[in-house]
This record gives C-alpha cells, sequence and structure tokens, in this order.
C-alpha cells in the first residue's frame, strides 16, 4: 500500500522518494511547470506535486490533467518554498490511472449547492465538505466505541429484524417474504416467513435491557428504522442509534453517563478533526468551535419537563404549536429551551406518562416518568433515555393502558419476574451528533445515503 497524504505531509522532508495515489483537485499550468493538488480522502489538506517539462507524458498527460482524474506520482519530498503548505513533491513519474473528463465530470473547483450534492451522492464523498463529515463520522463512531470499552460495557448486536415495536409508536416497516396476492389475505403474515408479522427495528433497547440483566453494562449501535413521514431537517428514515444499557442504575446515573459521553465525543473531534472543524466554521457553521467548546466545558443545565412548560408559558414568546403541560415539546419549543433560555445542552426530565412509552419508570407522584431528553443547540432533541420499569406489576399496567398484548411480551416480563433490578438506559441519534459537531444544517448531508419519504436512489 502507498502511504497515505495525511502522513506523507507529516513526513520531515528529506529529497527521499515517495509515492502517492490519489485523485486531481485541482491543476494549474504557470507556463514552465504545472502544480497539481492530489488528495486521497485520509485528510483535508492535499499534496502539492510539481511537474517540469522533462516528464515524459508532461505534453501529452500533465499538462491536461484536470479534477477529478485518479493518478499516481513518485517523486521527491521536499520542503515547499510556496506558502500554503510544509512540503512538496517534485514528480519523476506521474501516470494517469483513471482519467476524468472536464466536461462532463459531475464536481468543479467551485462550491456546489448542497442538493446538487445530493443528487449525486456517488461522488459528494470527494468534495471538501462531504469528505470531512465521512472522517468525522468515523472519528465519531470510533470513539463511541473507546468510550464504552474504557468504562467496562460490552457491546451486543441486537438484530435489525424484530416483532417487537419498542417505541409502539406504529412506525414499523414491515418485513414481509409475501406477495401480490398473499398480501391480500386476511390476517396474512400467519403465513408469513416468521410466522408472524416482524418489521426493522425502530429501537435496540428492549432487547439490550435483556443483556443489561446479564452482563450489567451493555451498548447497542446500529441502523435504526422508522416509517414516520417526517420531512425534515433532523429525521430520516434509516439512522443510526447508540443505545447504552445499564443495571443498577437510575435516572441520575444514566443522565451522567450520557453527559460524560458526549463531551468525551466533542474532545475526541476538537483533538482529532481539528482542520474539518476549522473548514465548517469558515464556511458552514460560525461559531461552532466556541460552542462546541462550551458545550464541553460547562456542566449541561437541568430542568423538569413541568418547570420548561412553565418558562415556555412565561417568556412571551408566540410559539406555532401551543405550550400545554401534558402535551408534547415541539422542536421550536426545546430550540428555545435550549439555545435561548439555557444557552447550552439542557436536559429535561419526568415528562408525563402520556407521551412516553410503556417501558419508562413511573415516578411517585404516579403522573410523570422517570424520562431524560438532551437538548443541544441547533438541533433540538439529540437523546432519549429512561429509567425502566423493573416493577411488574406497574409494566403490566401500563402495558395494559398502551394496548399492548402482554403475551407477546412475555420473556420482556421475565426479566421482570427473574432477577429484576433497576436499570436505565437511552438513545443517541448518531446523525444528529454529527450535525450539532458540524453545525451542518440538514440530516441528509451528514449520512451517506440518507433514506427520507420519496428517496432512496441506490
Ligand atoms: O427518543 P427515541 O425515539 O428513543 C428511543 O428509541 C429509545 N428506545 C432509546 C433508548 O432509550 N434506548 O430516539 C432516540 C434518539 C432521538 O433522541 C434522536 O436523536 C434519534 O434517536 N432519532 C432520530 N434521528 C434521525 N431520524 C429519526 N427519524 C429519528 N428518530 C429518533
Ligand atoms: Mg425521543
Amino acid at each position: 500500500m502507498t502511504p497515505r497524504i495525511k502522513d506523507i505531509l507529516h513526513t520531515a522532508p528529506a529529497e527521499q522518494l515517495i509515492e502517492a495515489q490519489g485523485w486531481v483537485r485541482t491543476c494549474r499550468d504557470s507556463g514552465s511547470l504545472c502544480f497539481i493538488e492530489v488528495t486521497d480522502g485520509s485528510c483535508l489538506a492535499g499534496l502539492q506535486v510539481v511537474a517540469e517539462p522533462n516528464l515524459t507524458n508532461y505534453e501529452s498527460e500533465v499538462r491536461r490533467l484536470s479534477t477529478g482524474c485518479a493518478v499516481k506520482v513518485c517523486g521527491r519530498l521536499m520542503a515547499s518554498p510556496a506558502k500554503g503548505q510544509a512540503v512538496e513533491v517534485r514528480a519523476e513519474s506521474l501516470s494517469v490511472v483513471g482519467p476524468a473528463d472536464p466536461e462532463s465530470y459531475p464536481l468543479q473547483k467551485k462550491r456546489h449547492s448542497v442538493e446538487f450534492l445530493r443528487s449525486i451522492s456517488h461522488l459528494r464523498p470527494r468534495t471538501n465538505s462531504f469528505g470531512a463529515v465521512v472522517r468525522i463520522r468515523s472519528e465519531l463512531n470510533f470513539a463511541i466505541h473507546r468510550f464504552f470499552r474504557e468504562q467496562g460495557f460490552v457491546q451486543v448486536h441486537t438484530p435489525i429484524i424484530t416483532t417487537s415495536d419498542c417505541e409502539g409508536a406504529g412506525e414499523m416497516f414491515t418485513v414481509t417474504a409475501l406477495t401480490g396476492e398473499q398480501l391480500r389475505q386476511p390476517e396474512p403474515f400467519g403465513q408469513d416467513f416468521f410466522g408472524r408479522r416482524a418489521g426493522l427495528t425502530v429501537s435496540g433497547q428492549l432487547q439490550a435491557e435483556i443483556f443489561a440483566l446479564s452482563h450489567g453494562r451493555v451498548y447497542t449501535f446500529g441502523p435504526t428504522f422508522r416509517a414516520e413521514n417526517s420531512n425534515t431537517a433532523r429525521h430520516l428514515a434509516e439512522f443510526w442509534m447508540l443505545e447504552p444499557e445499564m443495571a443498577f442504575c437510575d435516572l441520575a446515573c444514566d443522565m451522567e453517563i450520557a453527559e460524560a459521553l458526549i463531551k468525551d465525543l466533542i474532545a475526541a473531534v476538537l483533538t482529532n478533526c481539528a482542520a474539518e472543524l476549522e473548514l465548517f466554521e469558515r464556511f458552514i457553521s460560525k461559531g461552532l468551535l466556541h460552542k462546541l467548546e462550551a458545550a464541553q466545558a460547562q456542566p449541561f443545565a437541568g430542568m423538569s419537563y413541568t418547570e420548561a412548560v412553565d418558562a415556555l408559558q412565561s417568556s412571551g414568546r408566540k410559539f406555532e404549536f401551543p405550550v400545554r403541560w401534558g402535551e408534547d415539546l415541539q422542536s421550536e419549543h426545546e430550540r428555545f429551551l435550549c439555545e435561548e433560555l439555557a444557552g447550552r445542552p439542557l436536559i429535561v426530565t419526568d415528562y408525563p406518562k402520556e407521551i412516553k412509552p410503556f417501558y419508562m419508570r413511573l415516578n411517585d407522584d404516579g403522573k410523570t416518568v422517570a424520562a431524560m431528553d438532551i437538548l443541544v443547540p441547533g438541533i433540538g432533541e439529540l437523546v432519549g433515555g429512561s429509567q425502566r420499569e423493573e416493577r411488574l406489576d406497574l409494566l403490566e399496567g401500563r402495558m395494559r393502558e398502551a394496548g399492548l398484548d402482554l403475551e407477546e411480551y412475555s420473556w420482556y416480563l421475565d426479566l421482570r419476574r427473574f432477577g429484576s433490578a433497576p436499570h436505565a438506559g437511552f438513545g443517541l441519534g448518531f446523525e444528529r451528533l454529527v450535525q450539532f459537531v458540524t453545525g451542518i444544517s440538514n440530516i441528509r448531508d451528514v449520512i451517506p445515503f440518507p433514506r427520507t419519504p420519496g428517496n432512496a436512489p441506490c
């Protein structure tokens, strides 16, 4: 394997011979020399290659290089006399591995609109900004596993195909092997592959709970699916969710872990993706670095749902959706609370039981549950979590109220029959985290292949 450009740029130049491969970002013909910037996706910066006319293919190929061509360069690594880079390569040979016709190659040096880039998801990774998003995703992914490993968690792989609708919101995509006429039968799923209706998971939580009650501290991190018809800048039909689940942990412990995790992840990108963050600070979101440093330095703010409703009602602000105790907070409310009131990430706790799923632990007031949502500036809800109801009779009551078939969930109830213990967990939307960290406003621009209503082109 040839070295990555990221490593070459950090190598002391001593006229040593090096080899690099990548794609031409720009090619400038100065008359007597050609300056070619080559990138390979390993970092934001490109490698400056200087080509002289003595190269055998100088006229036939080098001078005609254009954005997007794949090239292989062999040359000497020198200190660069020009501003903008510490090192450059004096080419001894430069071959075109794969040409890219400038007449038809869709990416040019100029900035393209995010809408246009979405329409070419196969070439979008070659742009500076989306290339940076992908490296940040990778860094965050790694940092998540490192964090949980250091805290003694065990990773579990929860199923993608499931027969339980964890959130009870009826947003599950159905998975079926039935076709045509078979699907039109009454009660068709009894004859289906699994003998009952199955779907794509909306959350791995219920299965994670099984392992929390055997391994103590676990997490699952994988693709999650919701057939909700929300065409917003923060909803996807397929997104990645991180879900830790901890035994012998209450709501306070749950919040503590979530806050420590988010701060740790911000620190990881501040340290390891500084160039990428600078790009986003300059071109996408002024004040991004300040926002991230502030989120990391101060304790998150906290208030109960009831306090949040009071604060919204007494704010004097006109909201599109009314604020009433018992109604869910809308995105505009969440953003007001954390952006204007708290000015930093905010944890809202103890929501009315009617607006939260059956598995959340009932508080002593009988009206609210031990829930917490973490709201962050620019996004709104980043995390949703709770302490789980570990008391069998109360859980059965909540499930009956929610209209669930207790027989179908007997395995879940068994966890409360045998060795039940207080436990808690949360779900963090990975794409919303990437949005928060990059300042990118639309969730479709932080995932390689966004799936939204009417949109799954490849
Ligand atoms: O609040 P949610 O629905 O919580 C759960 O699914 C719990 N079972 C998690 C748990 O306690 N283990 O989803 C958790 C997070 C949200 O806060 C949000 O960040 C993200 O998942 N999320 C979405 N992200 C993108 N597109 C969507 N359609 C999302 N729905 C939820
Ligand atoms: Mg939620």
